[in-house]
């Protein structure tokens, strides 16, 4: 079983279901890898050549995303705090080390010599941004915690992980960082929703069927620049479910009740 080096988390899930689930979306996955045409150069050590301009073009979109998802969990982190005005503070320490993260990855770019396409991020996170708006003008709390903590903290960490081993060096060592506090942020977004399920189990289950799909497809939309970048897409797709459906084990959701949420972005 393989064991991620930065936070020595189990790779594969808790029992066979979560495997399933994640082989059952993988399926029709045909977009090439990082050893597929389309890749970049490697050197002997596996590692992408950083200085062509193939690599630098999948960068100014991948290094985007990174910096405008850490922007918007900057500012979820922040709304989510005036629906719960007795967490704001402990919101406000997550949303200061989001910014710190977008200084870090701000910096992963400038020292490759690549401008980030900010314009194509701020469209690539649109449907959750829109979704999360929508929610907190309502109020929902729940469905916010799901979308941020849950899903985006999911989709980062599993990001991270993923470009840790064909990373510069530079941008190595930031993103290690990086990473654990990701988990912070999952944690908390966990425990909150754990502590509230009986009250709450019905909204997550209608975010998760609502925002699920827009994950999946943007992983669909990421799949080619991340091969140039040395991620396969298969890879970022275990890794998301592995963090979600251990998320969603934690605050107390049964087997087949995970498999029927996850089951989600297969249909819509
Ligand atoms: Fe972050
Ligand atoms: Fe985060």
């Amino acid at each position: 079983m393989a064991c991620c080096a930065v936070t020595g988390r189990q790779r594969q899930p808790r029992g066979d279901y979560s495997y399933r689930l994640i082989t059952d979306w993988s399926m029709p996955i045909l977009e090439p890898n990082a050893s597929a045409a389309g890749a970049s150069r490697v050197d002997g050590e596996g590692l992408p050549d950083f200085t062509t301009a193939h690599y630098k073009d999948a960068y100014s979109r991948i290094n985007a995303i990174v910096i405008e998802g850490e922007q918007e969990a900057h500012d979820n982190y922040i709304s989510i705090g005036t629906l719960i005005p007795d967490q704001a503070e402990e919101l406000a320490r997550l949303a200061r080390m989001e910014m710190k993260h977008l200084k870090g990855f701000t910096a992963c770019g400038a020292n490759l010599g690549v401008v980030a396409d900010m314009d194509f991020a701020r469209e690539f996170f649109t449907p959750l941004r829109d979704n999360f708006q929508q929610a907190l003008a309502e109020g929902k709390v729940v469905t916010c915690l799901l979308i941020q903590a849950l899903l985006i903290e999911a989709f980062a960490i599993s990001a991270y992980h993923i470009y840790i081993p064909v990373s510069d060096p530079f941008a190595r060592k930031i993103t290690e960082a990086v990473v654990q506090d990701e988990y912070t942020h999952l944690n908390y977004g966990q425990e909150w929703l754990k502590a509230h399920l009986n009250e709450c189990r019905e909204e997550l289950e209608a975010a998760n069927r609502a925002n699920l799909p827009h994950v999946r497809r943007m992983l669909d939309r990421v799949a080619a620049d991340a091969a140039v970048v040395g991620m396969a897409k298969e890879d970022l797709i275990e890794d998301f479910l592995i963090a979600y459906q251990e998320a969603l084990t934690q605050i107390g959701f049964t087997s087949k009740e995970i498999a029927r949420l996850a089951a989600a972005a297969l249909v819509g």
